[in-house]
């Protein structure tokens, strides 16, 4: 049996009881500790933990000992929302838009999407493989201890399954939790531009059916908004998808409400994931759904669009689950810890309340509630031990430099 045991944290932070599987509204703000503390992982998984003066006699047997140092403890971050699975990064495009031009017109000279899907479809998959396994390896080295990615920018059935068996060769070349999401609903390919339900039959007909025999996705997903999908075609993807036990994790409300959330809660969606631009009829559609409401600040800060009503929805007494919607064109870092400052800075929520959203509550975003999310005898054993911090709330504030001192991923360093 492999034994890791860690001494002297300052406090084990998100101790919740077993069979808690998400935080909704003031339940939020409630993060247990345990102060001055050790665990211990066995095989992996959390073993036991308990304050320094139960620490075991025989503790000393363990193969491998960390001294956090007065460090805290929390459970790995994870980050249900990503497109880390891309050809080349978009810098023209950011520049175009310091200098005036919106998302939306940049996507409309041929820019956005179909600029990452032109580059991607000629891309080996060795070398996508590659470029994605730095990008995730940094983004452990960050805390980052599951991840959700998400295909479309292939466009085709070829390059769609191309990109997801790519990031199924990630889950096993790396030893963090990987969720996928066919997302072949990202943008019109332009072989379709004069028949845009034949590209939705592609989707529900051939690829849904595809991946579900492959075993290549977990979910499906769709970007519902203008000029992108509508509601109608995203509906038709979430019921294909059902049928094929995908559930949906769905684009909605980015820059227009029209209609995605209450058809994704329709249709239960595991998440609805952006939310920046929220009506009275979207908030109400969550409440009392199964629908997990998931918000992406750094997208915001990277678009300057607005941020999503966190407030609100806790206030409703909703879940809110925290991502960082890592892709090469709107949101080019996949940090959870600067997503940990933007919840707290511009979404005004609580250390406690986005500490949960980005641990319990998006591991339940991503269907690993069980597994991940917080420090709880048999869960897997994907923590992070900080750096020496005067409080829990200095990993907010002190944005911009790294408070990460070990990440340890099924009880085993990966960043000492
Ligand atoms: O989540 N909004 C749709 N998809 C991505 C952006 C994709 C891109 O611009 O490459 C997002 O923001
Ligand atoms: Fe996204």
């Amino acid at each position: 049996m492999q034994r890791l045991l860690i001494t002297n944290a300052k406090a084990l932070v998100g101790t919740h009881p077993t069979g808690t599987r998400i935080l909704a509204g003031a339940a939020m703000a409630h993060l247990p500790m345990v102060e001055d503390a050790w665990l211990l992982a066995e095989d992996g998984r959390i073993a036991a933990f308990g304050p320094m003066a139960t620490l075991p006699k025989n503790s000393e047997q363990a193969d491998e000992v960390i001294d956090a140092k007065g460090g805290y403890v929390l459970p790995g971050w994870c980050d249900p929302h990503t497109h880390a699975v891309f050809a080349a990064p978009r810098e023209e495009e950011f520049v175009d838009k310091i200098k005036g031009r919106t998302y939306q017109e940049i996507a409309a000279k041929g820019g956005g999407i179909l600029n990452s899907a032109k580059k991607l479809r000629a891309m080996d998959d060795d070398v996508l493989f590659e470029q994605a396994k730095t990008r995730l390896q940094e983004m452990m080295l960050q805390g980052t201890v599951a991840v959700e990615i998400k295909s479309g920018y292939g466009l085709t059935t070829e390059s769609e399954l191309k990109m997801l068996r790519v990031a199924r060769r990630l889950a096993d070349a790396l030893p963090l939790q990987v969720r996928t999401s066919l997302l072949a609903a990202h943008a019109l390919p332009p072989e379709f531009a004069d028949d845009r339900s034949a590209y939705v039959d592609l989707i529900v007909n051939e690829l849904i059916p595809q991946v579900k025999k492959e075993g290549l996705a977990d979910f499906v997903d769709t970007f519902c908004e203008t000029n992108y999908f509508t509601v109608a075609e995203m509906e038709r993807i979430l019921v294909a998808g059902a049928a094929h036990g995908l559930r949906g994790k769905v684009h909605v409300n980015q820059f227009t409400s029209i209609g995605g959330i209450p058809a994704a809660v329709k249709h239960n969606a595991l998440s609805v994931d952006h939310l920046e631009v929220m009506e009275d009829v979207d908030i109400d559609a969550l409440v009392g759904a199964r629908t997990i409401p998931t918000l992406l600040p750094s997208c915001s800060f990277f678009l300057r669009i607005p941020y999503g009503p966190a407030r609100q929805l806790i206030d409703r007494g909703l879940p809110v689950a925290l991502a960082t919607d890592f892709n090469p064109g709107t949101t080019p870092s996949g940090n959870m810890n600067f997503v940990l400052s933007l919840a707290c800075i511009q979404l005004r929520m609580l250390p406690e309340e986005a500490i949960n959203a980005m641990t319990l509550n998006s591991a339940a975003a991503m269907g690993l509630a069980d597994e991940l999310g917080s420090i709880t005898v048999g869960k897997r054993a994907s923590l992070i031990i900080t750096r020496p911090i005067p409080s829990l709330a200095y990993l907010p504030y002190a944005f911009g430099t790294s408070h990460i001192g070990t990440v340890i991923i099924d009880g085993r360093a990966v960043k000492a």
